[in-house]
């Protein structure tokens, strides 16, 4: 097989990355994806960045194995705690990507907005990444950030499109980090999961950017530069979780489209 023809890893805490999964199959048609959700160790918003950084490198680890020619990193938490150290992890057998850059380039270059908002875990906001990225490319922008850590167990939980959730949502979006804002990053990828009810509370008043589109073309766009594009159809996704929970294979259904066939993997911990 040849390294175009590998397929393209992408991981995440739990369902979240799905969102970014559904938008590379439309993007990438014929692209295979090896797709892990570390359902035992979720969240990892809440999580220090020394063990992200261990989560992500255990996992890229099992994705390297499996001949992945990316590894995608689909979670923000672990996108901004631990990019660098995946990078280096995987040295020259594999294109690591992460869910924020192509977001911050987006913004910074292509879109109108004065005033923008981020939400996100607790490790995405703490980490500044996004409120540092966008002020670097673009210092015009202002950019509020506000941590979310109730959204994620909320989702995975299937508390969604419901009274419990409308009442989360709404508290946390009226907060003041978010009155003035004109855009709004939803900087976890959980969040496209209720992107409805967000643009609804801002009654869609606000540009509500998910990150999946956006990271889906520039995956494209790489793999094309670097002639990494599948040559033939691949049979079928796989899809592993490190725990079975209740939820997941409902949630996955609603936002892959089609049923998913999980497989439950225990990796070794890494330090
Ligand atoms: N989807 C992950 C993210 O983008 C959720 C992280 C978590 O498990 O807290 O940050």
């Amino acid at each position: 097989m040849t390294v175009a023809n590998s397929p393209i890893g992408l991981f995440d805490s739990g369902v979240g990355g799905l969102t970014v999964a559904s938008a590379i199959r439309s993007a990438l048609p014929s692209e295979k994806m090896i797709y892990f959700g570390d359902t035992a160790h979720l969240p990892y918003g809440d999580k220090s960045k020394e063990t992200i950084i261990n989560y992500s490198i255990g996992i890229t680890k099992f994705l390297l194995e499996k001949g992945c020619k990316v590894i995608l990193i689909a979670c923000n938490s672990a996108s901004a705690n631990a990019f660098l150290e995946v990078q280096e992890f995987a040295g020259d057998r594999a294109l690591v990507m992460n869910v924020i850059d192509p977001v911050i380039d987006y913004v910074s270059r292509e879109i109108e907005t004065k005033n923008i908002g981020v939400i996100g875990t607790k490790a995405t906001i703490n980490s500044g990444t996004y409120q540092n990225g966008i002020t670097k490319l673009n210092p015009s922008i202002e950019v509020s950030s506000l941590a979310t850590p109730l959204l994620v167990p909320m989702i995975e939980e299937g508390f969604i499109f419901d009274d419990i959730s409308n009442a989360i949502v709404r508290s946390y979006l009226s907060r003041k980090e978010l009155q003035d804002i004109d855009s709004l990053i939803l900087g976890c990828t959980h969040y496209p999961i209720i992107k409805n009810q967000i643009s609804r509370f801002f009654n869609f008043n606000v540009n509500v950017i998910d990150s999946a589109k956006i990271v889906a073309e520039k995956l494209r766009d790489e793999l094309m530069q670097k002639q990494l594009l599948r040559t033939d159809k691949a049979s079928g996704h796989e899809f592993y979780v490190s725990d079975h929970t209740d939820y997941f294979e409902i949630i996955a259904r609603m936002f892959f489209g089609e049923k998913i066939d999980l497989n439950k993997v225990s990796l070794k911990e890494e330090n």
